[in-house]
């Protein structure tokens, strides 16, 4: 085994919320960024609509509270959402201050200057469930501006070691280790490049590394979005919370070759509409929102339509708005179409529903932390009661940011003085290389599909037992094959998918209701009191 590799602090993934906890120790700690391919290649790059914020002299904190817990049906923390949405201008301050280049008001020559007396002096734009504009953009990249504006200050910080191609295997704690007490001490690490394993060991760990929803065969994420953060906490003894929650977004371009392309809800926000190919629209009849509806309703009303008629896809229509109002809203959008050969302009757009959000997750305290001292969980991968039964657009971005800053606060004041305790090496002596990839990649699709079609938007018991049974003989196969052969970057995402697919399956199962994101055919209404659904680890 190479080397370990000591830190004050060790960040296992760089999105917005791993590279914003990054950013605020490094001036005092020294700090190890872990991302498993290359920085801010995870779901933060591909965000467009924007990050939620209160900047319009006609909207208030409390109508942002009200509507993230109307979003999330019942099931939000209301003291998470206050913190949040109380924290949520400190934060966007300090991405100003970093530089990232959110659209100015005067852009739009269409639209009335939404914040001319304004502090922030900011275009906002509008998505579903929001009452007022709240909106902050950088065009229809807002993750792209918010990655590379972060990502340039990580790679000068003298302080932050980035590790590329490094992929989080285990987490390594205290009584892993034969030790008394159950902290947290560091991680086992992959070297994509090498293949070898490596010891980190840090006085505090942060996970950071995104959502799930590459459980499903259809999401608009990418393809690093393996649930591995949620897995190895469970492995380590974290709870998780409301794992049944998995965000389907409605429109997401259906064609052949534009694998994962979202088009933003923020296409919605500004007056496209959804219709069936003969033109009619049919949100109305589902919503009196329409096509501003949360997305757990806009989601299912399409997936109605497209069961009830026998369709691919439905159709987003913002030809109306004309071409100078397509191109200067959606450059990115309406480049990546006409690509495809779509004009945004002058035809609708052809789209379905993917898995987009993981509500649900690591379960953790108001500043991050988790069950395990010396571990915190921040950003998609952690559960802080923000997003209830249904997440909000443009609310994850703000989470990410706010936690990354909390949790370093706590982190600082909770610091652990004991001196690191050395890891075991990790031991490859009984695996082999393997001679049969083919069980992997034939494993990661079937538990797409079945995922997709038992544990989908709709639901039945039947179809989540039928899910179950599945992954309990694909996990003890992918544990047969995990103790057998050498790790790769295959197999460490397969068997944290595994994990994942049980976590959320088990959770559907204890949910007899409908609610938000959750809907089964065998309890259609919401029960009369909302509880979370908690899952605790086998501890030791
Ligand atoms: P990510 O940005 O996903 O980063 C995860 C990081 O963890 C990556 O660096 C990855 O390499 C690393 N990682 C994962 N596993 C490991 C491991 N085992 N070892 C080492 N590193 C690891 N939200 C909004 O608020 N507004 C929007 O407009 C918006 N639009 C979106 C559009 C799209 C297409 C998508 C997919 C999501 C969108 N979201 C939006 C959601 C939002 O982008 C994500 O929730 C948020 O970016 C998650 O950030 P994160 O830092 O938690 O994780
Ligand atoms: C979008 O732009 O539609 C995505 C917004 C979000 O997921 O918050």
């Amino acid at each position: 085994m190479s080397r370990t590799h000591e830190f004050d602090v060790l960040i296992i993934g760089s999105g917005a919320a791993g590279m914003t906890a990054a950013l605020h120790l490094a001036n005092d700690f020294d700090v190890a960024l872990l991302s498993k391919s290359a920085l801010g290649e995870g779901s933060t790059r591909w965000a467009q609509g924007g990050i939620a914020t209160v900047v319009d002299p006609e909207d208030t904190l409390e109508a942002h509270v009200e509507d993230t817990l109307i979003a999330g049906a019942g099931l939000c923390h209301r003291d998470t959402v206050e913190q949040v949405v109380a924290e949520s201008r400190t934060s966007i301050q300090w991405l100003i201050q970093q530089g990232v280049p959110f659209t100015p008001a005067e852009t739009y020559s269409d639209l009335r200057n939404a914040c001319d007396s304004n502090p922030l002096p900011y275009h906002l734009t509008r998505e579903g469930g929001h009452s007022h504009r709240r909106i902050l953009h950088a065009d229809d990249a807002t993750g792209l501006a918010i990655t590379n504006t972060l990502a340039d200050k990580i790679r000068q910080h003298p302080r932050i070691t980035l590790f590329e191609q490094h992929l989080a295997v285990d987490l390594i704690t205290r009584h892993k280790l034969g030790l008394p007490g159950q902290a947290c001490v560091g991680a086992y690490v992959l070297n994509n490049l090498t293949q070898k394993v490596q010891a980190f060991s840090a006085h505090s760990v942060i996970l950071a590394t995104g959502g799930a929803s590459k459980v499903y065969l259809y999401t608009s994420n990418p393809d690093g979005s393996s649930g591995d953060g949620i897995a190895m906490a469970w492995r380590a003894g974290c709870s998780v919370a409301n794992m049944e929650f998995n965000q389907f977004h409605p429109t997401c371009l259906y064609h052949p070759k534009a694998k994962s392309f979202l088009i933003t809800e923020a296409v919605r926000g500004e007056g496209g509409l959804l219709t069936l190919p003969d033109g009619q629209r049919f949100m109305h009849q589902f919503d009196e929102r329409a096509e501003l509806a949360p997305r757990d309703i806009v989601a299912r009303a399409i997936d109605h339509e497209m069961k009830r008629y026998g369709l691919d896809h439905v159709y987003l229509d913002i030809s109306h708005k004309g071409e100078a109002f397509c191109r200067e809203h959606f450059p990115t959008i309406y480049q990546r179409c006409l690509e495809f050969g779509i004009d945004m302009a002058k035809e609708p757009l052809p789209v379905v529903p993917a898995a987009h959000y993981t509500c649900g997750g690591i379960v953790t305290g108001p500043q991050g932390q988790t069950d395990i001292p010396g571990l915190y969980a921040i950003g998609e991968c952690a559960f802080t009661g923000l997003h209830g039964a249904n997440r909000m657009a443009s609310n994850s971005l703000l989470e990410c940011v706010v936690y990354g800053r909390l949790a370093t606060q706590h982190l600082r004041e909770h610091y652990p003085q004991a001196p690191l305790p050395q890891p075991r090496p990790w031991d490859e002596s009984q695996v082999t290389d393997s001679d049969e990839d083919v069980v992997i990649s034939h494993n990661w699709d079937e538990i797409r599909r079945f995922m997709w079609d038992y544990v989908g938007i709709v639901r039945t018991d039947k179809r989540l037992e039928r899910a179950l049974h599945r992954i309990k003989l694909l996990q003890s196969e992918i544990h047969d094959y995990y103790a057998n052969y050498r790790i790769s970057g295959d197999l460490l995402e397969l068997r944290n998918l595994a994990t994942v697919a049980e976590l959320i399956i088990r959770s559907a199962l204890l949910r007899k209701e409908s609610r938000g994101l959750h809907y089964t055919l065998d309890y259609p209404e919401p029960a009369a009191e909302a509880r979370d659904t908690l899952l605790t680890p086998p501890r030791w």
